[in-house]
């Protein structure tokens, strides 16, 4: 459908966790007119999900040249190196400015800042909010500073597709807005300066602990512009998320990794700890590592999941340091106090997406990606716990500086004008909203924790399946009808479903979170290297 109603702005940030915030706040501090579009509310993202915390070479001893080495070993050999050591070097002063702009940390004894450890952290690196509730704190920060700074914000805003003048430069992005007045229908943010801040897309999968907004939608948006795509094959299962039940579809609740740093137990139903001896550090092991042990385990012991054991951190250290945790389970009927929780992995985090250099520019110029939509290069196979909103932070301060030293439109404060375009075509075959279940089951038995070349060709034949019959279906639709959310969503889960198993299925190896039961090794030979995919432009 043709916009009907256009704004113009330097820059247009898609998405609203701490990577878009972020950036947002710094090009508006550098006098950008700047729009923040986001597809529910602006705290409706991962960031406020976010447990465990931020990792940052913050303590006493600590340096991030230590932080660079967790990092690299956990990112199994496909870390860019140039990439982490921005990460490192700039993450304490990044968190630093994040405190300055009203985060609040917890503190020690003497005022510093608590730092807590995580899966593959040699050392207390993380520092956390309210206990386990860090990602709620940062975007409380940061949604109450967005709304006190001189800046655009449309919520409810479902971005369709990049706009680009003829050259193939970013002119702004195209939107369909809902329930919002002065802006609702479909309409379009006009600006030399994209910045894909849109999260993960964990509703890839039947079980996840991303929110039901986390569906790919960064990446669809990008492939769909004809930008490169990298590293979608590593999603990583986050190893202990609380198990309810095997039909237990949709969003799960978390049980961090801080718990483990503070020294709780996965054990079997006997009450025996599996993770000693696979690893020197243990149920601290990067967590493909631990991912991968419990579901050994739980095929080792047919059954649906293990236990996560921290009876003895005793009543009062459940409620001060993991408040949160604590009443998911009681929610549950599970009391982490009194028995042991029982866990098992779920999908949790992208390591790949929309392929940037350092500026975080992607391959369409003027578009860039920041935050778990990126594949910055930092994360390589398997990211590093708590690296995801240092991430966020680093690089969106790199894109700041970037677009603000980048064309303007001298558009002052944004304002909203009618559009007299042509109409558009859209010609991307929309799925049914329906059709997102079906494409989280194929996906969750044929490219979830543990795949094959088998599972993985049926689960490309299944897909295939569906996009066909979608065109079928769409072919004598009506193609300027106002697409509903669902329907896109649905569709960009597809897109991103296909690449990534495409991905999975060249990669004949296992490495980080990428696990082919039928080829159990790392082969450094063939596969030191990224899988980089770039789609045929008939999906634009
Ligand atoms: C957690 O709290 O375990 C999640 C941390 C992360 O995903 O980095």
């Amino acid at each position: 459908p043709a916009p009907g109603w256009a704004i113009d702005a330097d820059v247009v940030v898609v998405g609203s966790g701490v990577a878009g915030l972020t950036t947002a706040l710094r090009c508006a501090a550098a006098g950008l007119a700047t729009v923040v579009v986001t597809k529910a509310r602006l705290d409706d993202g991962s960031t406020r999900w976010a447990q465990g915390g931020i990792a940052a070479a913050l303590g006493e001893g600590d340096t991030p040249e230590q932080h660079l080495d967790d990092t690299l070993v956990a990112g199994a050999g496909l870390c860019d190196e140039t990439a982490v050591r921005a990460l490192v070097t700039e993450g304490p002063d990044a968190v630093r400015r994040l405190i300055e702009t009203g985060a609040h940390f917890d503190t020690t004894d003497t005022g510093a800042i608590a730092l807590t450890r995580e899966g593959g952290h040699h050392r207390r690196r993380i520092a956390h909010a309210g206990g386990d509730a860090t990602g709620a704190e940062i975007s409380r920060a940061l949604v109450e500073a967005v709304r006190s700074a001189a800046l655009h914000t449309i919520e409810n805003a479902l971005v369709l597709d990049l706009l680009t003048d003829a050259e193939g430069r970013t002119q702004g992005v195209t939107l369909h807005v809902m329930g919002e007045g002065q802006h609702d229908g479909v309409g379009a943010v006009r600006a030399p300066a994209v910045v894909l801040a849109t999260g993960g897309m964990g509703q890839v999968f039947s079980a996840t602990t991303n929110p039901p907004v986390s569906t790919g939608d960064g990446v669809a948006l990008a492939l769909r512009a004809g930008a490169e795509v990298s590293d979608l094959e590593f999603v990583q299962f986050h190893p202990t998320v609380l198990f309810l039940g095997a039909d237990s579809e949709g969003q799960q609740p978390l049980v961090s990794e801080a718990v483990r740093g503070e020294g709780a137990h996965l054990v079997d139903a006997s009450g025996t700890r599996f993770m000693l001896g696979q690893h020197e550090l243990a149920e601290l092991a990067p967590r493909d590592i631990v991912a991968k042990a419990i579901t050994r385990q739980m095929l080792l012991h047919g059954t649906e999941h293990m236990y996560l054991d921290a009876r003895h951190f005793g009543a009062e250290m459940w409620e001060q340091r993991f408040p949160t945790i604590l009443a998911a389970c009681r929610a549950h009927g599970i009391d982490p106090v009194t028995e042991p929780i029982p866990v098992a992995p779920a999908a949790h985090y992208a390591s790949g997406g929309v392929r940037t250099d350092l500026r975080g520019r992607t391959t369409v110029p003027g578009l860039y990606a920041c935050g778990e939509v990126a594949c910055t290069g930092v994360h390589g196979a398997n990211r590093l716990a708590s690296n995801s909103l240092l991430e966020g932070l680093v690089f969106a301060e790199r894109i700041a500086a970037d677009i603000v030293d980048g064309p303007r439109t001298g558009a002052g404060a944004a304002a909203r004008t009618p559009v007299a375009e042509p109409a558009g075509t859209r010609t991307v075959p929309l799925l049914t909203a329906e059709s997102r279940t079906a494409v989280q089951r194929i996906m969750t038995k044929g490219a979830g924790v543990i795949r094959s070349g088998g599972s993985l060709a049926v689960a490309a034949g299944e897909l295939d399946a569906l996009q066909r019959a979608a065109a079928a279906v769409d072919k004598d639709g009506p193609k300027d009808a106002v697409p509903g959310v669902e329907a896109w969503e649905a569709t960009n889960l597809l897109l991103v479903s296909q690449v990534l198993v495409a991905a999975a299925r060249q990669r004949e190896e296992t490495r980080g979170c990428h696990w082919r039961e039928d080829r159990p090794e790392r082969d450094d030979d063939v596969w030191r290297r990224h899988l980089v995919v770039r789609v045929d432009p008939y999906l634009r």
